[in-house]
């Protein structure tokens, strides 16, 4: 029949458009599709809105980052005085103003107590027997002990050993000396370390706020031998800091002079 003729033209015309509709919708999806014009469902962001403008920016993780100014390295009363052979206590007969006793009679600064205790106890737990031996030492006092050590020893020997009056960590209240009822005759001596209550310091004291002050390895720096059984308080939160960031020494912490020799 002569009138089917332009109606399957048209039809054709028809299927022809159609398919090419699709086509362009498809390419037009493929090519145009502006990426970043939408935050993906996986992506975190956060929107700033600023008097009609957006912003968007990445959340960032909060890593609180430790506070090395928080508390002075020069103020005596400070848990992070640092006193040595280059830094002398300020004034020199500084006394601290809340000096207490520990439950066997030796006087240290409050500050330190509780973790002292909790050091003492958490030793005893384990069997380690911890005497406390020595605690604060006025200047009067660390005069008369250093005098006694040069007129034993010669003076060369004492500065290895004893800290001139005005440079004890002692004179702050802050440090203590312990014994060793397991080994007495590593008492004050190099050999304490290798002692049940050395080792268990060495191990432990840090979890309560105290470092071993004086390290085999640290001599350079802090000045003097190895002392194994002074302990001094800095507080939980720089002992753990040190701990993580491995170092031994305030010094190298808080990137403070020392060495063996006085400088004043
Ligand atoms: N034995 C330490 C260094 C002092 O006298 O403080
Ligand atoms: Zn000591």
């Amino acid at each position: 029949m002569n009138i089917a003729k332009p109606s399957r033209k048209l039809h054709y015309i028809f299927i022809i458009l159609t398919v090419l509709t699709i086509v362009g919708i498809v390419l037009g999806l493929l090519f145009f599709t502006p990426k970043a014009a939408t935050p993906s469902a996986t992506t975190a962001v956060s929107t700033i809105k600023t008097t009609g403008q957006t912003k968007q920016e990445p959340e960032k993780p909060v890593v609180p980052s430790f506070d090395k100014k928080r508390l002075s390295t020069t103020d005596p009363s400070s848990l992070w005085v640092v006193v040595n052979k280059s830094h002398k206590i300020t004034p020199a007969e500084y006394t601290p103003g809340d000096l207490s006793y520990t439950t066997n009679g030796v006087l240290v600064s409050g500050q330190i107590l509780p973790d002292l205790n909790a050091l003492i106890a958490a030793a005893g737990a384990k069997g380690v027997t911890l005497p406390i031996i020595s605690g604060y030492r006025s200047y009067a006092n660390q005069t008369t002990l250093y005098n006694n050590y040069v007129a034993q020893y010669g003076q060369a020997v004492t500065d290895t050993i004893s800290a001139r009056p005005g440079h004890s960590e002692h004179q702050l209240g802050l440090a203590v000396d312990l014994g060793t009822p397991s080994n007495p005759g590593c008492s004050l001596k190099a050999c304490f370390a290798t002692t049940a209550e050395g080792v268990w310091l060495a191990t432990h004291a840090q979890e309560y706020g105290f470092i071993v002050r004086y390290t085999a390895e640290n001599t350079d720096i802090t000045g003097y031998d190895p002392e194994g059984w002074h302990i001094r308080y800095i507080g939980r939160e720089l002992a753990a800091e040190m701990k993580s960031q491995n170092i031994t020494s305030l010094e190298t912490f808080f990137d403070i002079s020392g060495g063996k020799v006085y400088a004043n």
